[in-house]
């Protein structure tokens, strides 16, 4: 079957109300946690894509039950220390490094060897920023040149750690708590800031986990063994889908689009900053605090002067997922825009800054670079032309998006060709649904 997409047209003006699927982060958290607590857990609004089946199939081989019913996912938990290990098994983590890495923090204990494998993009990636600290609670871990496959052994003398994660890796940083859940006595993590997912759902379950923070780390100590009792919750909007939306309806003419109930957790919106500097016009309605996390609706129209923005780095890690977007506005704003320190942008489910440049070279956008800083040279008058066909990105489904809202913003004459449309299988299903709504033609 094709497996492909063509874009010969821009989307006219729309004016519409949206919804994005749940947020993936909070989806993989809500069902590894799920998984840990007593009895049986109901999710709503899980986003049902590949790397959230992936989860729940992953604690399905140590015997976590869970259904689909009406709206919502029942998840059986087991329990801390609770997962059957009684076989050796091997676990697909597909794309996912979110699972990849997470999972491992729960299986700290686990009896048997447990193997983790994954899909060609996840196998290159480093896997050593979660063996490493798990290692010093007392588990064994191999890996192959660190990174997939891994394997995971653990012992009945575990001991908690200090650690100070350095990158802002929220799914390091995480490991490490999910493995002092499962850990007699107190771990103690210092982080450089990352998304705050999981403290916000270890509060609202009532675990011991404090947190002191400054503007660069976070301080938190978890202490482990304490078992919890099943939970609900309604996963709310992912920004990281909203935000190819929120990119095409300020380049769009004419354009406004409300995105429902999306959260807005202050270290997920560095999206809405960044664009907000370049003039972009958007507004948050409707706000409210669910379960620790704050959401809202996005409402964001047609933005006519976006200017360049010089982007300070502290503003990356709440921006990561997005940049690949956020250049496109850059692309179209007056003037130079500038990002810094962007290694990590490199080890994504594809080298995503080195993407982004070429592709940015690709559709006509000047682009300087110095090691992991670049500089785009934006042009209001920006348009694509030519026909451009993309393909060899390691199937990374932000790509796959981003290559859509550059054609439906840019094309004027060319057509687009992007290879690889399954991709969005891994976060955002319906996405293509979505665009068609709006009025994309896609053949
Ligand atoms: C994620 C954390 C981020 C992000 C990834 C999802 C998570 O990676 O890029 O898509 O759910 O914890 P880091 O571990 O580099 O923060």
């Amino acid at each position: 079957m094709k497996n492909y997409i063509k874009i010969k047209n821009k989307i006219t003006s729309f004016n519409k109300k949206i919804e994005v699927s749940g947020d993936k982060s909070i989806s993989i958290r809500c069902v590894l946690l799920a998984s840990q607590a007593v009895g049986k857990s109901k999710i709503y609004n899980l986003l049902e894509s590949e790397d959230v089946i992936n989860a729940l199939k992953s604690v399905e081989k140590f015997g976590i039950k869970y259904k689909k019913i009406k709206n919502y996912h029942e998840i059986n938990g087991l329990g801390i220390n609770g997962f059957d290990n009684s076989k050796n098994v091997k676990l697909n983590a597909g794309n996912s490094g979110t699972l990849a890495r997470l999972i491992l923090g729960l299986l700290v204990k686990s009896e048997k060897t447990v193997k983790i494998i994954g899909d060609k993009s996840l196998s290159k990636r480093d896997f050593s920023r979660v063996t490493e600290p798990l290692k010093k609670f007392g588990t064994n871990i191999k890996s192959k040149k660190n990174s997939l496959p891994v394997e995971i052994l653990g012992t009945d003398f575990l001991r908690p750690i200090n650690y100070f994660e350095t990158r802002g890796s929220a799914q390091c940083k995480s490991a490490i708590m999910l493995a002092a859940l499962n850990t007699p006595g107190t771990t103690i993590i210092k982080a450089k800031k990352s998304r705050n997912h999981t403290e916000l759902l270890l509060k609202y379950l009532k675990l011991p986990i404090k947190i002191k923070s400054n503007k660069d780390f976070d301080f938190i100590e978890v202490t482990g063994l304490k078992q919890f009792n099943a939970f609900n919750y309604v996963v709310p909007g992912d920004i990281s889908s909203s935000a190819f939306f929120i990119v095409l309806t300020a380049l769009s003419k004419n354009s406004k689009i409300r995105i429902k109930n999306i959260n807005i957790n202050k270290s997920r919106t560095g999206i809405i900053t960044i664009l907000k500097k370049m003039n972009c016009k958007i507004s948050l309605k409707n706000k409210k605090i669910y379960k620790g996390e704050e959401t809202s609706d996005i409402v964001v129209e047609s933005s006519k002067n976006i200017k360049g923005f010089s982007c300070p780095s502290y503003l990356n890690s709440a921006a990561i997922d997005e940049f690949l977007v956020i250049f496109l506005i850059a692309a179209r704003a007056k003037g130079v825009s500038s990002f810094k320190n962007l290694g990590e942008l490199n080890k994504k489910e594809s080298p995503r800054l080195d993407i982004a440049i070429s592709f940015l070279e690709n559709i006509g956008v000047k682009v300087e670079r110095k090691r992991d800083n670049i500089k785009i040279f934006g042009n209001p008058n920006l348009e694509l032309n030519k026909n451009i066909h993309i393909k060899n990105y390691f199937k990374d489904h932000r790509v796959f998006m981003m290559s859509c809202i550059a054609a439906f913003s840019f094309i004027e004459g060319g057509e687009v060709i992007i290879e690889d449309k399954d991709s969005i299988n891994t976060s955002f299903p319906s996405f293509l649904k979505t665009l068609k709504k709006l009025g994309a033609k896609i053949s």
